[in-house]
């Protein structure tokens, strides 16, 4: 295992002022995402999509690393540039979503585990030629009646672990996800047990699975409460339940925390990762790696009219900016005025 290049890798991603942009959603996931704005989700609307965020100009100022899918990591344009060597010129680290999603789990009503581990080596190595430098897999935890299940914990964090320890074997980083979804009325409370028990058990395993933990990267979701709870919570209660969990549970070595937007309207989840990044004084680098929080309000403006793609370009480097000054602890709200 090369060590060394992993962790130069993982570091660059969280590099100051920087972070990740998730552009990985599945063929379903996209597909919701375009139905939102009434797109088709054909493969030439994906392309121009994708191709458009990523060729936004000034990006690689706030972005050092884009999540890519299986389909788009294979795309090229009309000069036979591919989308990673597209990002590559800029400056930004290409890389891939390898498990193949969250299935039910037999034997645990509402509860999830993720696929992909059978054939991820040759995958892995397959990517790793098509030019990624990092990898990601999401495992989703769902707080219900007496769920999460410790077995729901186990086995998903186990999943995470034979992952990191292949990748880090081909020389991928892995960004490790494990997701407690924001789905539901629970409290902020419960949200933070649920997180705490579900880094203890991941970090058991990638111990004992010996993954170098200065070459990863972790992908959590904030402590926050469920989206149907009644009592929601400040900034500061966030950044604040957020920081204990991870600082009780996440070892040092571990270079940076990646959070996932989680469904999080874009501003909320840029104020919750400022407030963290003013208030922290912890080991790791705390940055992002959204999705939904850097896309949708550039979704929104291309509506699938290839007229309106400029005017999507200038929204996504406005979220980007914004997203890369909360990384430094430096947004406030007088930058969303365009
Ligand atoms: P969101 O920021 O939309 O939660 O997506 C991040 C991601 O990659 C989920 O796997």
């Amino acid at each position: 295992m090369d060590t060394v290049k992993l962790e130069s890798i993982a570091r660059a991603l969280v590099k100051k002022g920087k972070g990740i942009l998730a552009a990985d959603e599945s063929s379903g996931t996209i597909k919701k995402r375009f139905d939102a704005i009434s797109v088709s989700s054909t493969e030439e609307n994906r392309f121009f999509y994708r191709h458009l965020l990523l060729t936004t100009n000034g990006i690689e100022d706030f972005i050092s690393g884009v999540i890519l899918f299986d389909e788009t990591i294979r795309q090229s344009d009309k000069t036979g540039l591919s989308l990673p060597e597209i990002i590559n010129k800029k400056g930004i680290l290409p890389g891939i979503k390898v498990d193949k999603g969250a299935k039910d789990m037999p034997g645990f009503p509402e509860e999830k585990y993720t696929e992909g581990l059978d054939d991820l080596r040759p995958r892995l190595v397959e990517y790793r030629k098509l030019g990624a430098q990092f990898a990601k897999w999401r495992s989703v935890i769902t707080i219900g009646e007496n769920i999460p299940s410790i077995q729901c914990i186990k086995t998903n964090a186990h999943g995470l672990a034979l992952y990191a320890a292949q990748c880090q074997d081909i020389g991928l980083v892995p960004i490790v996800e494990p997701e407690v979804l924001m789905d539901g009325n629970h409290s902020i409370k419960q949200c933070e047990e649920a997180t705490a028990e579900t880094l203890k058990s991941v970090f058991y395993e990638l111990k004992n699975h010996k993954v170098h933990l200065e070459g990863i990267l972790l992908k959590p979701n904030m402590i926050l409460p469920g989206k149907t709870c009644p009592e929601q919570a400040t900034t500061q209660d966030v950044a604040m339940a957020t920081l204990r969990c991870f600082q009780r549970n996440v070892p040092g070595s571990v270079p940076g925390i990646v959070f996932l937007s989680g469904g999080q309207t874009p501003q909320q989840a840029t104020q919750n990762l400022n407030t963290m990044n003013v208030l922290s004084n912890a080991p790791w680098q705390l940055s992002f790696s959204y999705g939904r929080a850097l896309q949708e309000s550039t979704l929104k403006t291309w509506s699938g009219n290839n007229s309106n793609a400029e005017k999507a370009q200038q929204e996504f480097y406005h979220r980007a900016k914004c997203t890369g000054a909360a990384r430094n602890g430096q947004y406030n709200e007088n930058m969303e005025i365009k």
